[in-house]
């Protein structure tokens, strides 16, 4: 398969990390075709966890070359801090990572309207305040700074200098707030902007290159189809194309490239940020969970809202998405609950339903309808057999496969790298 691309199949957070981790021995080049450092990609490496927000996780994978592409807004900050890092755990990096001269930059100016938009919104959105919204805004406004543009620093630095103080206006004067230090922003672009030119290439055409001499693709996604700008729950979701529709877009490889697209989701369901969210757990049982699966955000450490796994919103992602296999993480996470619930239908007051609705206010007046299964016990990390699992644990991701309605190929049952059922 020369190109596969993984995806969530929920709001994010479903454990991609690990799984392009996995998948990545089979591939030359991992990519990252959107989103930006508002993910958090976690993966344990023996005693080691890394948390990577840029770089896309393969980086794990000795010699395997990793892109960030078009369709990522690239903060320049937190890609050099996250080089560094990985240079000083000993992981190389030299000559592995690229980035698309056509991915547009975050700049201090998007952390402060990000900021100050979330403090002053009615109803705020709950972002991770990396710059995210501002950025893609701006691209889409068309006068975004690109990558490539590192390459000439006069016209980089009067550029910054333009959308900084075009920025200050609306800061001081709509936002009420204070502005940014134009000269400091400008010097620290600069600066960051010389350490980015050698990491700055055509992403696009090394891709076409590489598929033309017989090479493999792994396109990473980030957050998740619930996220996603289309169709995710709008406006609660991020700014791009969180789905196997950003691939397009964001890459510039044509659609008929993609070969298999895996889906990732939970075996229940998170959520950080506000917005819909039908399976939420009331009460002390969502503590139970999240502190069970240590759901805390890796990019914004915030506490993670926790629920039952949704068949509803997981089967309209896996339509859209032309979603070929499952994988399922976090397995090991729901032993010890006495009774498990699946949302397979959703009561409206027109009645049941399958679909998963387009309105927010629409989410305010359904009820999840649950099948309850029975829960199971017992350590699931040292599992490496479907069949070896417990007898509930099986009768669940049976009734999630049948439910959802595509083969599950992996199941994760712990952290480590490791601990996972295979095909
Ligand atoms: P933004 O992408 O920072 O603008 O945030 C928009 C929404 O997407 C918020 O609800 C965030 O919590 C959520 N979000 C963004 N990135 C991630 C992620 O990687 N995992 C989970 N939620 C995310």
């Amino acid at each position: 398969m020369p190109v596969r691309c993984v995806v969530g199949l929920q709001w994010g957070d479903e454990g991609k990390g690990k799984i392009v981790d996995l998948l990545a021995r089979d591939a030359d080049i991992i990519t990252r075709f959107q989103g930006g450092a508002n993910a958090g990609h976690t993966v344990m490496v023996g005693e080691e966890t890394f948390v990577l927000h840029l770089i896309p996780s393969g980086i794990l994978n000795a010699g395997k070359l990793c892109l960030i592409s078009n369709g990522v807004v690239l903060d320049p900050t937190v890609f050099l801090e996250e080089v560094q890092h990985l240079t000083e755990r000993g992981i190389d990096v030299e000559g592995r990572v690229f980035i698309s001269e056509r991915a547009h930059l975050v700049l201090p100016h998007h952390h402060a309207l990000d900021r100050t938009r979330e403090r002053a919104a009615k109803i705020p959105i709950g972002t991770t305040k990396r710059g995210i919204g501002p950025a893609y805004a701006e691209k889409a406004s068309r006068t975004g700074i690109r990558a490539g543009e590192v390459r000439n620093p006069d016209r980089f630095a009067s550029r910054l200098r333009e959308v900084t103080e075009s920025a200050n206006q609306i800061l001081t004067r709509v936002m009420n707030t204070e502005p940014l230090d134009v000269d400091q922003v400008v010097s620290a672009g600069v600066e960051a902007a010389n350490q980015l030119k050698p990491f700055v290439k055509d992403t696009t055409s090394l891709m076409h290159d590489a598929l033309d001499r017989g090479k493999r693709i792994f396109l990473e996604g980030a957050q998740g189809i619930q996220l996603d700008l289309d169709f995710g729950t709008y406006p609660f979701v991020t700014s791009s194309s969180a789905s196997v529709l950003g691939v397009g877009p964001g890459t510039g490889l044509p659609p008929r490239c993609l070969n298999e697209v895996l889906g990732v989701a939970k075996a229940y369901t998170t959520r950080v940020g506000e917005g819909p969210f039908p399976t939420e757990i009331e009460g002390p049982e969502q503590d139970q969970l999240r502190q069970a699966g240590n759901e805390f955000g890796s990019t914004t450490g915030r506490p993670r809202r926790c629920g039952w796994f949704d068949v509803v919103a997981v089967r309209y992602g896996v339509r859209l998405m032309g979603v070929d296999a499952m994988a399922i993480t976090k397995m090991d996470t729901l032993s010890g609950l006495e009774s498990l619930k699946v949302a397979v239908a959703y009561e409206t007051p027109d009645g049941k339903t399958t679909s998963f609705p387009c309105e927010v206010d629409d989410f305010r007046t359904l009820r999840p309808v649950y099948e309850e299964l029975p829960g199971f016990e017992g350590d699931l990390s040292g599992t490496r057999d479907r069949s070896d699992l417990p007898a509930e644990a099986q009768g669940y991701l049976s009734f999630v496969e049948k439910q959802v309605g595509v083969p599950l190929r992996l199941i994760s049952v712990g952290k480590e790298r490791d601990q996972v059922i295979l095909p």
